[in-house]
């Protein structure tokens, strides 16, 4: 059997990291997995082929930047409390205020950069 599980705390866990642009894995579950996230400025354009994502934003403020069916660049703002669901394929570009915090939704298999490798993918992502 299973270990009993026990409560996970989102502000000890995000104490545990300072880097921005870097999810740390807090929980997973039916192939999916939680991850926390620190934000700060400009992310990057790109999109995944094959999974929805999911943010909710804990602290500060996200900007997130898509492109539209007329491929034109609309914007909606992100609160603490507030979730955003980008569909696969949709591309998009994360902007965040200093102080932001994000909690992420999606399948273990998802890049957070996409398909692009940057100087920011995180190949392995931690467990925290
Ligand atoms: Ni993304």
């Amino acid at each position: 059997m299973a270990q009993t599980p026990t409560t996970i705390n989102i502000d000890e866990k995000l104490a545990q990291f300072d880097a921005t642009w870097t999810p740390h894995i807090i929980a997973e579950l039916n192939g999916q997995q939680v991850k926390l996230a620190k934000l700060e400025g400009e992310f990057t354009w790109h999109d995944h082929a094959d999974e929805d994502e999911l943010f909710l934003v804990l602290t500060g403020r996200l900007r997130m930047q898509m492109r539209d069916e007329q491929d034109e660049v609309v914007e909606q703002i992100i609160d603490p409390g507030e979730i955003i669901v980008i569909p696969r394929g949709r591309e998009h570009n994360p902007i965040a205020d200093p102080g932001t915090s994000v909690l992420l939704f999606e399948p273990a298999a998802t890049k957070h950069t996409g398909e692009k490798i940057l100087d920011r993918t995180v190949i392995n992502q931690q467990r925290i």
